[in-house]
């Protein structure tokens, strides 16, 4: 059990809305938006969830009666902002502005309200460098799209006491998502710095012309890709036994790639303006309709992973 009923919602952008859509699963919470600027915090809302009232997963009166549990203001002295037990800044990723924005909470908000930022790669140790209850403070890193992704990761910073991060943790979960502990604040925290080992090595391995990009990922989806939501790579080397595990690693990890620097082919791609969906050439060629399947089909998968429908 935690006390917390006014959760705040800093920058209702794409991910900010989001999340104030998430926190809404828990109808103990009264969820609040503030932006700086005017946003249709509602209407954003309603377009990501469109897919989750199509396909059965909240009926159209659930998604109403959530979004009226939801207040936005463009006012920094509101009282939805002095109220509030529990902020998540999801601002634009400048570290002085984030900085800049929790002096202003901090100003404002009670010295036992709980600060979150859901930095995706700045460390919370330096984002609450500078604030007076640096204990209260903890990364929450949601993935986009944030109402469909489970995992939230709660970063401690070097300053975050065990309890607001438990809390953190609980508030999460009584909101349906998968939130795990960070221990440590480190780059990437747990879940990039797996995902960008493999990205190394993906364009490593097409750099090296050891076989083409869409190879990699036919390799990924149709091997190991398929088991992971089933069988986590910890699970993994057990089931094959520690001792397979060490030997393929001492056979293999000498000739996998472990650069400390982006690959040069992305490097190159970039010189020659290949920046992927946004101008229609990457790793593969996009148009605008094939670019806006991707997006849609992921979507449509992630429903069936996460909700069966
Ligand atoms: N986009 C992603 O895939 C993703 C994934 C995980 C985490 N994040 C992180 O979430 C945060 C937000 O990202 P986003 O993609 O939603 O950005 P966004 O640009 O869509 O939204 C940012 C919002 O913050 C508002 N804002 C800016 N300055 C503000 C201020 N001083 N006070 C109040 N509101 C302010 C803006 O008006 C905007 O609505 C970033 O830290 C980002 O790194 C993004």
């Amino acid at each position: 059990m935690n006390n917390i009923k006014n959760i705040l919602i800093c920058g209702g952008g794409l991910m900010g809305k989001n999340i104030a859509f998430v926190m809404t699963q828990n109808p103990a919470y009264q969820v609040s938006v503030y932006d700086l600027f005017p946003t249709d915090v509602f209407g954003g809302i309603r377009t990501s969830t469109k897919q989750l009232v199509e396909r059965g997963v909240i009926t159209e009166a659930e998604l109403e009666e959530r979004l009226s549990r939801i207040e936005f203001t463009n006012d920094i002295d509101s009282e939805l902002v002095s109220r509030a037990d529990l902020v998540i800044e999801a601002v634009f990723e400048d570290m002085q502005i984030k900085r800049e924005t929790f002096a202003k909470l901090e100003a404002r908000c009670r010295p036992d309200c709980i600060f979150c930022t859901n930095s995706s790669v700045m460390s919370p140790s330096e984002i609450s460098r500078d604030l007076k209850y640096r204990e209260r403070f903890v990364g929450t890193h949601f993935w986009n799209p944030g109402h469909l992704i489970p995992l939230v990761e709660v970063v401690k910073s070097d300053a975050s006491s065990d309890e607001v991060a438990q809390t953190v943790i609980d508030v999460l979960c009584s909101a349906g998502k998968k939130a795990v502990l960070c221990k440590k604040d480190v780059p990437g925290f747990i879940a990039n710095r797996l995902q960008h080992a493999l990205w190394r090595e993906a364009i490593s391995i097409v750099e090296h012309g050891i076989a083409d990009a869409e190879t990699v990922d036919i390799a990924i989806k149709n091997s190991f890709g398929l088991r992971l939501p089933q069988l986590g790579v910890m699970e993994n080397s057990d089931l094959v036994s520690t001792q397979l595990t060490w030997n393929i690693h001492d056979y293999v990890l000498p000739a996998l790639e472990d650069s400390h620097k982006p690959s040069p082919l992305l490097a190159q791609m970039l010189e020659e303006g290949k920046m992927g969906f946004k101008s229609g050439e990457g790793f593969y060629k996009w148009t605008p309709e094939s670019s806006a399947k991707v997006s849609a089909d992921l979507n449509d998968y992630l429903i069936r992973m996460v909700y069966g429908k």
